[in-house]
């Protein structure tokens, strides 16, 4: 019995020691799935800034893993060292992706530690600027009459840009479907869209709301169920269920994650300093500008964050599986 005493003290005393050891000196690097100056990008580099303050010595970085729709870079995290020194910002595409490939590298809820949910981010759909339409109704008239012929960016099969085409166009049910044009991330794809190289995007406003304010891109639609009619920028255009696309209410959340193992005082650590984060002005102002919100709600909590995303995987399979040919 004593041994056993001393087993969990010794256990105890390990346990308070990596808390207070954590991070070190070490740089804590936060992934992102996308290229650099996107939507999850921004995201990223703000909660990072936002962390710095809440972990004593903690030197928050940001780095860039693109590919087949973030699960490049999601599987990176999942095999690193599970040590707090690598982390995960993901957003829906951490339920998305599995019902799109067959074949992912890892299991989105068994390989990672979930460390709470970070924001909810609307997206918009925006053309090139050439585009012949200017009103919502315009557009999808002319998406209809042209949607063989046209081509809609995204960042990847599973990517926020993907899953809002597949749903917009799985609803508007045109007679085609619009060719689907893949990048790294929605900013290289933004710059298509200025230049006309593609025509239609839905984006997030963390990525669009600048551009539409610049005039750099025509902007015809939110995807939330109501406007956006408390930003300066974004309540000029109507929601898509306004105009007629039933019960369509898309954003798009962000969730932060460690590898599976990482022990529970450095998880614990940062939840704490992430909660803090989701709190700290600056980090909710930019946030605001950018149309988003931060969560507020039970799923900064890792096991509701989970339990959320568990659910979110089982809706996303039926809405890809519902859309056929336009989940392309
Ligand atoms: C997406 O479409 O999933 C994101 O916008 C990708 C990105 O952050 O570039």
């Amino acid at each position: 019995m004593k041994q056993w005493f001393a087993m969990a003290a010794l256990a105890a005393v390990v346990v308070g020691a990596q808390a207070q050891t954590f991070p070190g000196s070490k740089p804590v690097t936060i992934v992102v799935p996308f290229a650099a100056g996107g939507p999850t990008d921004r995201v990223a580099r703000d909660l990072a800034e936002a962390m710095r303050k809440f972990v004593p010595g903690g030197n928050f970085v940001v780095e860039n893993s693109a590919g087949a729709g973030g699960t490049i870079g999601a599987n990176k995290v999942a095999k690193a060292a599970p040590d707090g020194h690598t982390l995960l910002l993901f957003h829906i595409g951490m339920a998305a992706t599995p019902a799109l490939y067959r074949k992912i590298s890892y299991k989105p809820l068994e390989d990672f530690e979930f460390l709470g949910m970070v924001n909810d981010v609307p997206m918009t759909l925006i053309g090139k600027p050439q585009l012949p339409a200017n009103t919502y109704r315009d557009f999808e008239n002319y998406i209809r009459a042209n949607a063989g012929n046209l081509n809609i960016a995204h960042a990847g099969l599973g990517s926020a840009s993907h899953i809002c085409g597949l749903l917009w166009q799985s609803n508007l049910q045109s007679k085609e479907a619009m060719t689907t044009i893949p990048f790294g991330g929605t900013a290289p794809a933004m710059t298509a869209l200025i230049g006309g190289q593609v025509d239609v995007m839905c984006d997030q406003t963390t990525n669009t709301t600048q551009q539409i304010e610049s005039g750099r891109v025509k902007a015809f639609a939110v995807t939330t169920a109501k406007p956006l009619s408390n930003h300066p920028v974004l309540k000029h255009y109507p929601s898509l269920q306004e105009m007629g696309l039933k019960g369509f209410n898309l954003t798009i959340w962000h969730g932060l994650y460690a590898p599976k193992g990482t022990p529970a005082a450095i998880t614990k650590t940062l939840n704490d300093a992430l909660k803090k984060a989701l709190k700290d002005p600056e980090f909710v102002k930019k946030n605001e500008g950018l149309g988003a919100l931060v969560v507020n709600d039970k799923r900064v909590e890792p096991e509701e964050h989970k339990k959320f995303v568990a659910a979110e995987m089982i809706k996303i399979k039926a809405a890809v599986d519902a859309a056929g040919k336009y989940a392309d």
